[in-house]
């Protein structure tokens, strides 16, 4: 090799050096489309937390409607819904020497239309997948060493409808996940106001349904389900009523607490869509408002579960889908759907509370953040 090739060789390594040193990844999903200005799959940028501002890396995979994303626990593959009628899910491995860039490993049936939601279980074996159109909720085993998704092992087909007339005219389910023992599985139906209850068998991957929660009130639209740390109480964002439910979780799901995401005097349309809790500072929870357009911070009682109200802050954009919190719990990235732009905060480390940095980045109709390393 000519010393040229050494010297670019080494200041390649430098920039990745500098780039891993001072920022982390972070991989956008969304709506893509055919036209010139629509986005063409997933998407990656650099959270630079020196400067506090996002840069663009380019797109990372062409996939369609990758609205949902997640990252492998062993941040070695990308896991992807394409959200469409022929439901599927997609797999990436993620290059370690390119940072943004996936390669395709391989893509299954999701078992329904319309995939929304994907979770796992904390050693990565299992994929968990919720399609929206069909009300079907579906269990992909994962070949580890390969990041290969296989053929579905776990099924349900969720039933039932409620009292809007618009979108509770059959089932939808909207999200699965794990509890923290991995001994059952939760998804929230938003066409039938239930939240399902299913006993997961990891020798073998299959899901037993073993009971439904009722939403608390008629109408509610369950969206999201979170947990605190402790697993005592469960948090369910209900999209249709913009409104948080707080339940006790054992022996039991019991409500303990309905309470809005808007402030009092808003009475415009509005669907509530995210909930997280803060990754290190547990006493803080998140939701995001579509139509206030604003994120709701809340401050958590550890003991009783219960939420109160400390922050609504405007998300510079329309319709905040999805948003996510860095794994260091210093910086909150917004997806603005129909702003088609990514809006970056900090966020005050005593207070819990929600600071614009003005860093926003153009993009089509994003729907999911993800970091790298979460
Ligand atoms: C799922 O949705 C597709 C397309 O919307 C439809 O053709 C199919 O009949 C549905 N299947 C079930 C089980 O509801
Ligand atoms: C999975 O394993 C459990 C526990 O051994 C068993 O009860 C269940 O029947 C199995 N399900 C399937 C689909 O094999």
């Amino acid at each position: 090799m000519f010393l040229r090739d050494w010297f670019l060789i080494f200041t390649l390594s430098l920039n990745i050096w500098a780039t891993k040193a001072t920022s982390t990844i972070v991989f956008i999903g969304g709506y893509s489309g055919d036209g010139p200005t629509d986005s063409k799959g997933i998407y990656a940028f650099a959270l630079d937390e020196v400067k506090s501002t996002l840069i663009p890396l380019g797109l990372s995979a062409v996939t369609t409607n990758p609205s949902y994303i997640l990252i492998h626990p062993s941040h070695k593959y990308l896991y992807s819904v394409n959200e469409q009628d022929a439901g599927t899910v997609t797999a990436f491995k993620i290059d370690s020497t390119q940072p943004g860039h996936l390669t395709l490993i391989n893509q299954q049936s999701s078992r329904g239309s319309g995939p929304c939601y994907l979770s796992t279980n904390q050693v990565g074996e299992y994929l968990f997948v919720a399609n929206y159109n069909n009300g079907t909720v579906a269990v992909l085993p994962i070949d580890t060493n390969t990041g290969n998704i296989k053929s579905f092992t776990g099924f349900d087909q969720q039933t039932g409808s409620s009292i809007d007339p618009i979108r509770q005219t059959s089932a939808h389910a909207h999200c699965i996940l794990l509890d923290k023992k991995e001994q059952y599985a939760l998804s929230a139906d938003l066409g039938s106001d239930e939240i399902y209850h299913y006993k997961f068998f990891s020798n073998n991957g299959s899901l037993l349904r073993t009971s439904t929660t009722k939403a608390a009130r008629f109408g509610d639209g369950p969206r999201h389900i979170i947990f605190d740390s402790n697993q005592k109480f469960v948090y369910v964002m209900n999209e249709l009523k913009s409104t948080i439910t707080v339940y006790n979780y054992f022996p039991t799901m019991q409500s303990i607490q309905i309470i809005s995401t808007l402030p009092q005097d808003f009475t415009l349309p509005n669907t509530g869509a995210e909930i997280i809790f803060h990754p290190k500072l547990e006493q803080y929870l998140y939701a995001s408002n579509r139509g206030h357009d604003s994120i709701a911070v809340f401050l958590v009682d550890i003991n009783t579960g219960h939420l109160s109200l400390i922050q609504h802050m405007n998300v510079q954009g329309r319709t905040p889908r999805n948003f996510n919190i860095s794994p260091d719990g210093k910086f909150l990235i917004v997806a603005n759907q129909d702003s088609n732009n990514l809006v970056l905060f900090t966020i005050d480390q005593t207070t819990g509370k929600l600071i614009p940095t003005g860093s926003t980045v153009s993009i089509s109709k994003p729907t999911c953040v993800k970091y790298l390393g979460q």
